[in-house]
């Protein structure tokens, strides 16, 4: 690969003297609910805020989110922060960390009531409360009966909530880089995170936005996959840049298959169509989740329903022609309950199926959804880096919070609904932490030129890659065989074989990479430099994703080991960091102890 080598010193001085720069008191990177949420919060304590966004913001993923968010306002059914946090701790499997969870979940309903304020339309009740659907892995009084605890505005709930918080935005005055792209991060010499280098799109050009503090909130890695929920644009760009700047990333192995994506398309259905009263059955008609989920039934957990699907077409049960997917059925809950509280999948059916769910019934498979592991923060919203003794510190200046953040809530396994609570209550807690280190940290830090140089030499190196003769790699097929390799090597279930060569698969093409060159070198809007930068990204995290799988050697929420399919809290009861230098791996405890109430101990994880 083309290198900063490539580059004289005198030319990159040049350069970076030249470079345009901008001065903000917060940088946030991704404008999704996470980014937002937190922005807001610092706009409105009069701090100077930047949020740089590599789409237009109210295109970022968390428009996608469709059944809603938990928190237990008990509108519907008995509930309360407690079960909530029951049903957390063991929808993680017991990985998730209880002080976080314990947080998170009492927040929730002063955050939703906090939403409903800044204009979120949220479905009604009859008595004008907001109405709250049954969802995955709910249940009262710690594992009795299904709860209903998620709020939902129809099946567009993401929708809602990030257009209200980006005019919320827009009102506090917070400064949008619209179409920019985040390159690394800039440092000093004692490793305060000082900014970033980004590149704007448009024209190309490089810009420096200097900041007292940084904040990541530029979503999941779902595009490692084939088929998948995620838009175009989750290529773990916030977590790669972590990776590079020497930042572990945390419990990369949990990788979340939402039990119903349209059958070889990956399109999301929402775990919602189950909670209005949808099943799913086999080709026989048989409603096949009692059998594995006597209790929840459809509304296991997540990773339980993945599987059950997984094994009854494994076992010859699917439907189709190939017998490759099972049936979602909804055409008995009644036209009403569908156009009222199903609309927007009703017009994903119709458009990618050409059906129509009030009649007919919709073939769906797993499809790779949601990325549980990530840049390791404390509640705070805090990036923490390991230190000597099995301590962990802050890295200073840098904060990380949404999907790229690793708090950690969701653990092995997330429930449906907690994916939008956590992104409002941990962007909001980073915003609030920003705001009193912002008390303390008044005068921006003098930026390292060594970060600034090593910044522009990753990224010029592309112009220098572009004379190389007689190399053949493209960044599209690339792209799609790590897709098709960690589908098929890093799937719903996993052994010791597969997964290793899904690493030396991975490897093969980090290799290639290398042979990659630019065949366009415009400035205007080249998206083929900006597809090659998202490509480095992915190839890290792939590598993170199957080294981690590889190591762990037990079955625990989304990651099932054919050769170790028990849980094993004895030896693996911990969250692993894999640190990009060396490829190597490192664990550290799971906190079980909340903040407030009793620890939940692990037990066995029925349904
Ligand atoms: O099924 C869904 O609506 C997805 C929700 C979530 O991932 O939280």
């Amino acid at each position: 690969m083309g290198d900063a080598s490539v580059i004289s010193g005198g030319f990159m001085s040049a350069i970076t003297s030249s470079l345009r720069r901008r001065r903000f008191d917060s940088l946030v990177i991704g404008a999704g609910g996470g980014g937002l949420r937190a922005a807001l919060q610092l706009a409105r304590a009069d701090a100077t805020v930047a949020v740089v966004s590599k789409v237009f913001p109210t295109r970022s993923h968390t428009v996608a989110a469709q059944g809603g968010m938990n928190a237990a306002l008990a509108n519907v059914l008995p509930d309360n922060w407690h079960w909530h946090m029951y049903d957390t701790v063991k929808g993680s499997d017991y990985l998730g960390d209880q002080d976080a969870i314990e947080y998170m979940c009492r927040a929730a309903s002063h955050l939703v009531v906090e939403l409903e304020h800044i204009g979120v339309p949220f479905s009604r009740l009859d008595d004008g409360s907001i109405y709250q659907r049954p969802f995955g892995g709910q249940s009262q009084n710690f594992g009795g009966v299904q709860a209903a605890r998620t709020c939902a505005a129809a099946d567009r709930t993401g929708h809602a909530i990030l257009h209200s918080l980006y005019q919320q935005n827009i009102r506090a005055r917070t400064h949008f880089f619209d179409e920019y792209f985040a390159l690394d991060f800039i440092k000093d010499d004692q490793g305060y995170i000082l900014g970033a280098l980004v590149l704007e799109i448009a024209t190309g050009e490089p810009l420096l936005i200097e900041a007292k503090t940084t904040l990541l909130a530029t979503g999941g890695v779902g595009q490692l996959f084939a088929t998948n929920t995620n838009a175009r644009i989750n290529t773990g760009d916030g977590l790669a840049m972590s990776l590079r700047a020497g930042i572990p990333v945390q419990d990369m192995e949990f990788f979340q298959f939402h039990p119903t994506g349209i059958a070889g398309r990956g399109m999301l259905i929402t775990e919602g169509a189950r909670g209005e009263g949808g099943y799913l059955v086999n080709k026989d008609g048989e409603r096949f989740m009692e059998r594995y989920a006597p209790n929840a039934k459809d509304l296991a957990s997540r990773d339980v329903v993945s599987r059950a699907i997984y094994m009854e077409v494994r076992d010859g049960r699917g439907c189709g022609p190939e017998g490759s997917y099972v049936h979602l059925k909804l055409d008995h809950l009644g036209s009403d309950v569908i156009k009222k509280r199903l609309p927007g999948i009703r017009e994903t059916i119709k458009t990618f199926l050409g059906i129509d769910p009030i009649n007919e019934v919709i073939p769906v498979y797993p499809t790779a959804h949601y990325t549980m592991g990530g840049i390791p923060t404390n509640r705070f919203g805090q990036v923490v880096m390991p230190i000597k003794k099995g301590a962990e510190e802050a890295v200073p200046g840098l904060y990380a919070a949404g999907e790229c953040a690793c708090v950690s809530v969701h653990g092995a396994n997330r429930l449906g609904g907690n994916s939008l609570l956590d992104i409002v209550v941990f962007g909001r807690a980073a915003g609030n932490h920003i705001i009193e280190y912002l008390k303390e940290v008044r005068q921006h830090r003098p930026v390292d030129n060594e970060s600034v140089e090593q910044a522009m030499a990753r990224f010029l190196r592309w112009d220098a890659r572009a004379q190389v003769e007689g190399q053949e790699e493209t960044v599209d097929a690339l792209r799609r065989s790590l897709q098709q390799v960690m589908e098929k090597y890093c799937g719903v279930f996993r052994d010791d074989t597969i997964l290793t060569q899904g690493v030396e698969k991975v490897r093969e093409i980090e290799a290639r990479f290398q042979n990659v060159v630019l065949r366009d070198q415009s400035k205007c809007f080249n998206t083929a430099r900006i597809e090659a930068l998202e490509l480095e990204n992915l190839i890290d995290l792939g590598l993170a994703t199957v080294i981690s799988a590889l190591a762990r050697k037990e079955s625990r929420g989304a990651h099932s080991r054919i050769d170790y399919p028990e849980r094993d809290d004895l030896a693996w009861m911990k969250h692993s960091l894999y640190f990009k230098e060396e490829q190597r791996l490192e664990y550290k405890p799971v906190r079980t102890q909340p903040l407030t109430v009793d620890s939940f101990p692990p037990k066995k994880r029925v349904y």
